[in-house]
């Protein structure tokens, strides 16, 4: 080779990959200045430390001790959130499963791998089963159902298999009103019986799209029709300590969710938690030191408190966005760069943008850009609520129902207010995480953010009445002005490069799964977590078990299904599966068979099958196996498509021996469903 033209080569190659660094980062420095004037200043896209993160002040601007988030707060707060020994509050006069007790918990709708939310479009908590499987490719499916093994009470033809979901799915009572007692909203008991709740019934699930609480400090209403911080003085508001959004929805949800009253009794009997609740609230344990009284400690108040304490710190902190606004400019590809730009950029006046952040400016990407209250310290009333159109929840047809009123319709803000001027309007949510959201918007009428993006794009409606209202936003349906055609107007590559930077620019695997590097909490209980006998050996000296909650119980839920999901319990199916040998190939040292497993019950055998091989001789080993068991057999997992193997369903996997020459290769097996380690 002429060595003249290889050094030119090597000289070309490294100038052009100079000139394309000196592009990106010319690029980077560029798009961020972009920001920086659309934004008002970086800092306000930036996340905030976890010490300046908002908190509830009192008005001489001192953080209120009421809420100060402390780690031991936090921690007990993250505890609470995911242990299901507070869903105590069954009752059977109105439908409740006593079988449900204390087998779900917030950690069965909001999970790590889904970016905190239910990531399917049906959320349960009491009265379902099932937690998620794992596929072939190592990724989590998040799945949950009604409990199969439970009487069926409603019959709903709507889903089938669903049958028990909750008639009143909205935290609705219906009261059997005292004589002239004006009928309030959903205010606190009127005198009168109540004689339906969907809170306290065989199901728990409610009818919209369970959203992620990332991002929790920065609101100053919660829930998507900004039902929590609403004041108690306003017509349907619930909050009756007048407290902030975070206190206020963490109150409500004890109600919804079969906690309010019952846990705190629960909480008290684990000494894992006394100690848990001493370090987190030390003057109310001196109070019920002295008063000698538990419940000055252990009540709905301090449960509520610790777990605002947790919600305020779930955040991410580690995104190629995160890194690229603090000045790394590698962190975003060319394609995100482009989207972002085009986010950033307004639709309107010929601008040719996507005009995303007038919505969707801030820290969590979820306020106005020019909102008064992008630090979120409570004082202004979010006016970040719109009307896109949009259909109902699905199982919104369950309260139609049961009101008997066909023409029942979700209207978000205006359940609140009361106000038609605030009808349909839903609040704008965070675009952090969101590749792991699995459903999107209130409804959940999209599975994919692309999609998402392109009804932005498109501008129409997909519901009449919705549309019809005097509220529906021309910002979504006239973005560029009046005049404009339609939406947005941009090319398919441009929608793509949207997506692109929501999906992988907002992304935080930390969030997910515990990096000791990053700044980001992982928001489920990580090993660390419980480890108690490395980490906590005060409460693994008051008893707490390994792998558990404080309480004992599994992580979030505590139904057949979910221990199998998360691999700590197996049901054998050997009676149930049946199986079919063929010898594909044999050879002196190796032997191939193929097996075809058939699903002989009546029922679904659920999760992975783990095929253990038993019998085989010393000479034989199986190659292919995935691990070996506690006692020393061979197995293999089987990932069945979809993580069901449904009656009649067959299946089939390879085994491939390698023998001493000349030993016979005999062998039966054991069948299990699980995706532990047997
Ligand atoms: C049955 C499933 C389910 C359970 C259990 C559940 N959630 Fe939720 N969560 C939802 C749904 C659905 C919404 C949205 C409701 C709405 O907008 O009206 C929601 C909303 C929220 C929000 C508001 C988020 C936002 O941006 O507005 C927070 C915070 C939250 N849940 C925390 C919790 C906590 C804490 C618990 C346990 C006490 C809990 N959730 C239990 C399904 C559930
Ligand atoms: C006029 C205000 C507004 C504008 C402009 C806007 N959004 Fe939104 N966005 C919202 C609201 C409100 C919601 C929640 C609506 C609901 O669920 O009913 C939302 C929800 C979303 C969601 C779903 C989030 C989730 O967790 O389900 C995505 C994704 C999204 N927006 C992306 C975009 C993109 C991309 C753009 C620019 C093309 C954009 N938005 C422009 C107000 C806006």
């Amino acid at each position: 080779m002429n060595p003249n033209s290889s050094t030119l080569r090597v000289l070309a190659a490294s100038l052009m990959s100079a000139a394309a660094a000196f592009a990106q980062e010319n690029n980077s420095v560029q798009l961020r200045q972009f920001l920086d004037q659309q934004a008002g200043g970086l800092n306000k896209l930036m996340v905030p430390a976890e010490s300046a993160l908002p908190v509830p002040r009192l008005t001489n601007g001192n953080v209120d001790p009421r809420f100060r988030i402390t780690e031991a707060r936090r921690f007990l707060g993250k505890m609470l959130f995911f242990d299901p020994i507070r869903t105590a509050r069954i009752r059977p006069e109105f439908g409740g499963v006593p079988a449900t007790r204390q087998t779900a918990s917030c950690g069965s709708c909001h999970l790590g791998e889904a970016a905190s939310r239910a990531g399917t479009l049906l959320n349960f908590a009491a009265g379902g089963e099932g937690r998620g499987y794992t596929d072939a490719a190592g990724t989590f499916v998040p799945r949950r159902r009604t409990r199969s093994d439970l009487p069926v009470i409603r019959s709903m033809p709507l889903f089938p298999g669903d049958t028990m979901v909750d008639e009143l799915p909205t935290l609705t009572d219906i009261f059997e009103l005292a004589k002239g007692t004006p009928a309030r909203g959903r205010k606190l008991p009127p005198p009168g019986n109540l004689l339906r709740t969907g809170r306290l019934d065989a199901v728990d699930s409610v009818a919209r799209n369970a959203p992620s609480v990332i991002g929790f400090a920065f609101n100053n209403r919660l829930l998507q029709g900004g039902f929590a911080g609403e004041p108690d003085s306003s017509p349907g508001g619930l909050n009756p300590f007048d407290t902030t959004a975070g206190d206020n929805v963490a109150l409500l949800l004890l109600d919804a969710h079969r906690m309010l009253e019952a846990q705190s009794a629960e909480l008290q009997k684990v000494p894992a938690y006394r100690k848990l609740f001493r370090d987190a609230f030390p003057e109310e344990a001196a109070q019920s030191d002295s008063a000698g009284d538990v419940n000055v400690l252990i009540n709905d108040d301090t449960v509520l408190r610790a777990t605002a304490a947790f919600m305020r710190t779930v955040v991410t902190r580690n995104t190629p966005w995160d890194r690229f606004l603090a000045g790394d400019n590698n962190a975003l590809t060319p394609a995100q760069q482009r989207g972002a730009r085009l986010f950033f950029t307004p639709a309107a006046n010929g601008a040719g943008g996507a005009g995303c952040y007038s919505c969707h400016s801030g820290p969590m990407l979820n306020k106005q850009y020019n909102d008064s209250d992008v630090t979120g310290v409570g004082q202004f009333v979010e006016e970040n609520f719109f009307n896109l159109g949009l259909r109902d929840h699905p199982l919104q047809a369950l309260n139609a129902a049961v009101r008997k009123d066909p023409r029942f319709r979700d209207d978000g803000r205006r359940e609140v207010t009361f106000r038609d001027d605030d009808a349909f309007e839903f609040r704008t949510l965070t675009l952090r995480q969101l590749k792991d959201g699995g459903v999107f918007l209130h409804n959940g009428s999209f599975s994919k953010v692309r999609d998402v993006v392109q009804y932005f794009n498109a501008g129409v409606a997909q519901d009449e009445e919705a549309a019809a209202a005097s509220t529906f936003t021309a910002r979504f349906s006239y973005p560029r002005g009046s005049g404009m055609p339609r939406g947005l107007g941009l090319s398919a590559a441009q929608v793509d490069d949207v997506a692109d930077f929501l999906e992988n620019a907002l992304y935080d695997p930390a969030f997910v799964r515990f990096d000791p590097n990053s700044p980001t909490r992982t928001f489920e209980p990580t090993v660390q977590d419980l480890t108690y006998s490395a980490y906590r050996p005060d409460l693994a000296a008051l008893g707490t078990v390994d792998g558990r909650m404080p309480s004992g119980l599994p992580r979030s839920n505590n139904d057949a299904l979910s221990r199998r999901d998360m691999g700590i319990e197996f049901q054998d199916v050997t009676g149930h599966v049946g199986y079919a040998i063929s010898t594909a190939s044999r050879g002196i040292d190796r032997q191939q068979d193929a097996v075809r497993f058939t699903n002989n019950s009546s029922s679904m055998v659920d999760t992975h099958l783990i095929v253990v091989v038993r019998g085989l001789a010393d000479q034989v080993q199986l190659e292919n196996a995935s691990g070996v068991t506690a006692t020393g057999e061979p197995y293999i997992r089987v990932f069945v498509p979809g993580g069901v193997l449904m009656p009649g369903q067959t299946i089939e996997q390879t085994l491939r021996f390698r023998r001493e020459p000349g030993t016979p290769v005999g062998y039966f097996f054991r069948l299990l469903s699980g995706q532990g380690n047997p």
